[in-house]
């Protein structure tokens, strides 16, 4: 008999075939939204699980599962994933790096200049009709070339983000937890993130979410930033305290701010939505077809592999507990 896979989103019909040779699949072809409970009672019975990046593996949903032996994420962020819990269960989880990484950097570099020169904004206006005349002072916005960009979270996307900033005569800051081997190789220089946000005219989010980077830009962090600055977030909401960021903007603390992510996705904190200075975009870091086809892909590599008990191409928790151990 086949393991049982549960696949909580629809997915391309390639990857559903790939896994239907290995897999007895309970698909979701509508992609119809499951609440938790629903969720965890579709869990009962699946041998593995392919979630998205908005799916909570947590305590609940494993205690739901007794037959779970792989979690594959489409994504290569996995902070809705209780890792350590399931290491403890033997259970397999695997993510998705870097077939994601060039489309979501340019994704980056998308938001960042729609939000320094005010695409959203202007574009509003034209279409309410109130384009009446050319005026020298009309939706004036940053420089992006030759400023002063500050990245925080200098992994694979960061990186990529980074080496398209040479195109742009851009002074580059960085912060990390350790210093990159490239910088020299990107000319960026690692500083205190303190020092960053006060320097930078553009702040780029690329940082993994965890407990230790919950609203690591609040209130605080927002008041030294230059009044003149963006900030862009691609990570992942929670990492800015969207209310801090509202206040923020509202008392011109910031002069603009590009957002994929947000603290409670998809729901946008409301003064979000009022701000006319804010570009809003639905989660779309890694969402070209090749991209998201690279990652949806890669998901099914990693349970196709573990079917037929081979390694595992991206495997999180090699250290595991051994199966049945
Ligand atoms: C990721 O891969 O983590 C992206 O945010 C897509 O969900």
């Amino acid at each position: 008999m086949k393991p049982r896979l549960l696949i909580t989103r629809k997915v391309f019909p390639e990857v559903m075939q790939a896994l239907s040779q290995a897999y007895e699949v309970q698909a979701n072809p509508d992609d119809t939204h499951w609440s938790a409970a629903e969720f965890h009672a579709r869990l009962a019975n699946c041998d593995a699980l392919f979630v998205v990046a908005t799916d909570r593996v947590d305590e609940a949903a494993l205690q739901a599962a007794p037959h779970l032996k792989i979690v594959a994420t489409g994504s290569v962020g996995y902070n809705h994933i209780d890792l350590p819990a399931c290491s403890a269960r033997g259970i397999a989880v695997t993510n998705t790096p870097d077939v994601l990484t060039e489309a979501t950097a340019d994704m980056a570099w998308a938001l960042l200049m729609a939000t320094a020169r005010r695409i959203s904004e202007s574009e509003r206006w034209l279409r309410e009709g109130q384009w009446g005349r050319w005026a020298w002072d009309q939706f004036l916005g940053a420089d992006v070339h030759g400023a002063t960009l500050g990245i925080v979270g200098m992994g694979r996307i960061g990186s990529a983000i980074a080496r398209r900033a040479a195109g742009f005569s851009m002074r580059l800051l960085y912060c990390n937890r350790s210093a990159a081997a490239n910088a020299a190789e990107l000319g960026a220089t690692r500083v205190e993130l303190d020092a960053l946000l006060s320097q930078s005219d553009h702040v780029l989010l690329v940082l993994p979410y965890s407990p230790a980077t919950h609203h690591l830009i609040g209130e605080r962090e927002l008041a030294r930033m230059k009044p003149t600055a963006t900030l862009v977030n691609i990570a992942r909401g929670g990492i800015v305290d969207d209310g801090a960021l509202v206040q923020a903007l509202q008392a011109g603390h910031l002069a603009a701010a590009g957002l994929d992510v947000y603290e409670n996705e998809p729901q946008v904190h409301p003064a979000l939505l009022a701000q006319r200075n804010v570009v809003l975009t639905p989660h779309l870091g890694s969402a070209t077809r090749s991209s998201r086809l690279g990652m949806a892909m890669l998901a099914a590599r990693n349970l196709l592999a573990f079917a037929a008990a081979e390694p595992l191409p991206s495997c999180l928790n090699p250290d595991r507990r051994p199966a049945g151990g």
